[in-house]
């Protein structure tokens, strides 16, 4: 068995750039020897959202320099690298086809193994990275493009117990903003918008509420915080205010009534099996100090232990994709052909159904 892995990560499925070394010891530890990450968020502000057209040019540019700044930073040579890894999908398909044939030519020179990532297995697996933590454990991956909770059971074994059936939380989150004329991205600004406002001024709806399935869903959200703001139109900055908060609100409740239920779901199964049960929280919303106070909560009460990675490491990064190919090879799971087609769409519980109206956008992880 190898005494360490060292792999070379490439992230490119959405807005950020990204290239990683990373090194697995095969007693489990990680180490991450560099992080370099471009993001397009000047790009494509100004369009109120991503421009998969502009994505795919930017991370054209991008890429080369990035890679090779991440194995510089790493004091590395790519013939010392044990395998190069990018990802695969989710995500739109020319930024996936630029990571992807980068890693490939990169893979076929320097004769190493390809590793073609699902991106939400990164997300899944940096809490291992970040806090040693032991499977299994439940994941509630809230960012831009999903809204999951999923049990993880081990390296590639994954069971999908939530989604949204509409939008992403985050998607929530930009388009409320962008309905109240914020910038873009919308939840940093709703959430300093609502620092000032009143969080009981206007009752949301919370989606879903009762429902045994373990599902979310926010579109509802949404068109109501349209018909609050038309229904006082002209807003101000305190209407304006007011309505980021009662969204906060509604959103927290939401998520605390829905998260609950899977932990009790968890503890219920894993009575006596798992001692310390954990809860970790990836992508971006998991930013929000609100939501994450609520979740913290949660956790406390229902003896959970609460694992949030560094801000870095919870949003699109390649260290992700780099310790995800690590686990995957520590684990002897076959690397891949150099044929490997870019899966713009790619479930990571392959057994769980695409549920009706989810994952129009599609784009973002
Ligand atoms: O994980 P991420 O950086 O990118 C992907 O979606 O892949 O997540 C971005 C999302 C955006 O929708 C953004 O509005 C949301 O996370 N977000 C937040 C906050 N910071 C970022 N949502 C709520 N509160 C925040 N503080
Ligand atoms: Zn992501």
């Amino acid at each position: 068995m190898e005494r360490s892995t060292c792999i070379l990560g490439i992230e490119t499925s959405c807005d950020e750039t990204a290239a990683a070394v990373v090194r697995r010891y095969s007693d489990g530890r990680g180490e991450i020897l560099s992080d370099v990450v471009f993001s397009q968020l000047e790009e494509h502000a100004a369009f109120g959202g991503v421009v998969p057209e502009i994505a795919a040019r930017a991370h054209v540019e991008m890429l080369d320099g990035l890679v090779g700044e991440a194995l510089r930073e790493a004091n590395m040579e790519i013939d010392r690298l044990d395998a190069i890894a990018a990802t695969s999908g989710p995500g739109l398909i020319g930024g996936l086809i630029v990571g992807l044939m980068t890693a490939k030519a990169l893979a076929a020179a320097a004769k190493k193994p390809l590793y073609a990532i699902n991106h939400l297995e990164g997300h899944a697996l940096t809490a291992r990275l970040t806090d040693g933590l032991d499977f299994p454990y439940l994941l509630l991956l809230v960012s831009g493009g999903h809204t999951q909770m999923v049990l993880v059971r081990g390296v590639g074994d994954y069971e999908r117990w939530g989604t949204t059936i509409d939008d992403a939380l985050g998607e929530a989150f930009d388009k409320t903003a962008k309905l109240l004329g914020l910038p873009y991205p919308g939840g940093p600004a709703v959430e300093k918008a609502a620092m000032d406002g009143d969080g009981n001024r206007f009752a949301l709806p919370r989606p879903l509420r009762g429902d045994k399935r373990l599902d979310f869903s926010f579109s509802g959200l949404k068109t109501a915080v349209r018909q609050t703001a038309g229904s006082i139109a002209p807003v101000t900055d305190k209407d304006i205010a007011d309505i980021c908060a009662s969204f906060q609100t509604a959103i927290t409740a939401t998520l605390h009534e829905r998260v609950e239920r899977s932990l009790k779901r968890f503890t219920d199964e894993y009575a006596g099996i798992c001692e310390k049960p954990a809860l970790v929280v990836a992508g971006g919303v998991a930013a929000n100090h609100m939501i994450r106070q609520a979740l913290e909560d949660l956790c406390e009460k229902n003896g959970f232990r609460f694992v949030a990675p560094p801000h870095r490491l919870c949003t699109d990064n390649a260290v992700m994709i780099a310790w995800a190919a690590a686990e995957r090879r520590a684990k002897g799971l076959a690397a891949d052909s150099l044929d490997t087609a870019p899966r713009p769409r790619w479930p990571l519980d392959e057994r769980s159904a695409t549920l009706i109206g989810h994952g129009k956008r599609g784009a973002k992880a």
